[in-house]
């Protein structure tokens, strides 16, 4: 999953494709790069460091234009290297970018090597910026079309040609791209955020649609080359160009806006009612007879916590599946489901395509719980609720995390009203707490002292465990998840009843076992599984709430939730897990908001 930005217009589009690298390096940062057309030449530079690298090295060779292309990329093929940076050259007359895969590019580069071309690369992007130059007719979106039927795999491209000065030519097929219509300029982006200042007129281009962008005029072609129309959106997209403000990292400020992200997810929210979600809610919530879940990461562990929800208070079957596991495996149909998917981005690869699946067998309700309005994964379902963190920037999700279950626990209580399993006064006294968490998060981010204690002796860990039960086992997962994705500490998590069955073997006085402990009906089970660990020397590191009885002593360290929360109660555990994250990871100098070999959004299978 990479970011590209390409534009023709009559100044100098340098700044403009600077600025929208930026702005989509949460789709990569591997490396980075810019192609122009000088002079009746193509011209490039590319960095293995950051956009702001780039925009020096740029400015220091004066490289302006006003046709060219641009990309930031997460490495598929071949390693994060200078010679793998895209754009790609082919015979200093074709320029190219892509994000995507593409399967077939051993058999093509073998047919490719055969006439002639030589490769400088390891990527499958070079595969095609050849394709494009060996079939060249000497009109480039003619090309473009027939050589995106030889591509097997994914791709979202950005093309120009030395030989046709005016002309940006764009193609997708399985990764986003959008064309941004301007005033005698035209612009590509694989987002709308990456032009916004530029132009608000966005198109979403469909799967299979080729573009001719010149300076007067655009022109689409499906995916069988018949000219289309397509809709011209007016897209205040967010810059995402939030500042930083007194804290350290964007994760920092992250996790500190949750009760603000919490209160603006709840906006508007006066009562408990199907509609929340869609029009058409009413019908479908109550002619469904289960939940099928799909997502990835964070956004996976927050289905399987709403899975707890659903079945105790609306007393509906729940399925949670990994999108990218659902979507090829042979699993049975059920068009009485509801199909819920959950994507802070909304573009994720594997979610996207495990709902295309899920239509494709018949299950057509579908309702998605997204940060972004304007995304694929929103325009695809029928039913939506987009939870308002705001732009997240870290790498690592947090806010993102408390605002979709936020979100998931109006479901439930939806579900259970249609389903009538709601009464007036639990829907009162559910609204009451849920209101009121913006004040209890605020309480638990008042822990952060005590954390960053703990945090200096994980620094020093290569290992973690991290225990829950119920409805703390998904929790106990995210903070596993949080831990190892930005201090590269491995840890798993378990449910703490598993612990006998096989890890229990890993622990010794070396092992930190940090356990979710609410006061709720497993408490005295999760002590007995806690007394497992004091018994082979592990050493525990509690977050017990207030009325839990668990006392420190040698070995278990214990911080005091301020509260019980009862059903809400994951919400406010996650965040001092997310705390203990951070201050790892700080402690051991990591990149906390763009962490190694990953993305903010995952765009590729
Ligand atoms: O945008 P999405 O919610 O669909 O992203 C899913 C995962 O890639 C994401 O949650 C990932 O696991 C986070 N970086 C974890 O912090």
């Amino acid at each position: 999953m990479c970011g590209i930005v390409g534009a023709v217009a009559q100044r100098n589009i340098t700044p403009i494709l600077l600025q929208g690298l930026k702005r989509l390096e949460y789709r990569g940062y591997d490396s980075c790069g810019v192609a122009l057309h000088v002079d009746g030449k193509l011209q490039r530079s590319r960095s293995t460091s950051r956009v702001a690298d780039l925009e020096s090295q740029v400015e220091k060779a004066s490289l302006e234009g006003f046709t060219g292309i641009a990309h930031t990329r997460w490495a598929t093929h071949g390693a994060p290297a200078s010679h793998n940076a895209h754009p790609h050259f082919s015979r200093e007359r074709i320029a190219l970018v892509h994000n995507g895969i593409i399967e077939n590019h051993d058999e093509l580069r073998a047919e490719l090597t055969a006439a002639g071309y030589v490769f400088e690369s390891q990527t499958d992007t070079e595969v095609i910026a050849h394709l494009v130059d060996h079939m060249y007719t000497g009109d480039l979106f003619e090309t473009v079309q027939q050589a995106v039927r030889r591509l097997q795999g994914a791709y979202a491209i950005a093309v120009f040609s030395r030989d046709e000065p005016h002309r940006v030519i764009g193609a997708r097929q399985g990764s986003p791209l959008i064309v941004g219509v301007g005033k005698g300029e035209n612009f590509l982006a694989s987002d709308a955020m990456a032009l916004a200042g530029t132009t608000d007129q966005i198109i979403y281009l469909e799967e299979g649609d080729v573009v001719d962008l010149q300076l007067q005029r655009y022109w689409v072609v499906d995916a069988a080359g018949k000219p289309v129309e397509r809709e011209v959106r007016t897209v205040h997209a967010h810059t995402g160009a939030a500042e930083l403000g007194p804290y350290r990292h964007y994760m920092q400020k992250e996790i500190f806006e949750q009760p603000r992200a919490i209160g603006d997810t709840l906006e508007g929210v006066s009562s408990i009612m199907p509609e929340l979600f869609g029009d058409k809610a009413y019908s479908v919530f109550k002619k469904i007879d289960s939940v099928l879940i799909l997502a990835c990461g964070t956004s996976y562990y927050a289905g399987l916590t709403a899975k707890y929800w659903i079945e105790s208070i609306a007393h509906i079957p729940v399925n949670v599946e990994i999108a990218s596991e659902y979507r090829y495996r042979d699993s049975v149909p059920n068009p009485n489901a509801l199909v819920v998917t959950i994507s802070q981005s909304g573009e994720t690869a594997d979610t996207l395509a495990a709902l295309k699946h899920a239509r494709s067998k018949d299950m057509v309700n579908t309702l998605t719980i997204c940060n972004v309005a304007t995304s694929a994964m929103v325009r695809e379902c029928m039913l939506s609720y987009i939870t308002r963190a705001g732009v997240e920037v870290g790498v690592a999700s947090t806010k993102a995390f408390t605002t979709q279950l936020t979100a998931l626990f109006l479901l439930t209580l939806s579900l259970a009203q249609v389903r009538g399993h709601l009464s007036e006064e639990q829907e009162a006294a559910h609204l009451k707490a849920m209101r009121h968490l913006p004040v209890s998060i605020s309480a638990v981010l008042a822990l952060e002292p005590q954390i960053i204690a703990w945090a200096e002796e994980f620094a020093r860990k290569e290992n973690a465990l991290f225990l829950g039960r119920g409805l703390h086992y998904p929790i106990a997962l995210e903070g596993a998840l949080k831990l190892k994705e930005i201090s590269y500490i491995h840890a798993e998590a378990y449910p703490a009843g598993e612990l006998k069955h096989g890890p229990l073997a890993l622990v010794t006085k070396e092992m930190p076992v940090v356990t979710v402990a609410p006061n709720d009906t497993l408490i005295e089970k999760l002590k007995s599984n806690m007394q497992e660990v004091r018994a082979r020397g592990g050493e525990l590191y509690v977050f017990a709430d207030a009325d839990s009885r668990i006392m420190p002593s040698e070995g278990v360290h214990v911080i005091r939730m301020p509260e019980h929360y009862g059903a809400l109660s994951p919400i406010l555990h996650v965040v001092p897990l997310q705390l203990l994250a951070y201050h790892t990871a700080l402690a051991r100098g990591t990149d906390v908001d763009k962490p190694r070999n990953l993305a903010k959004s995952v765009t590729v299978e």
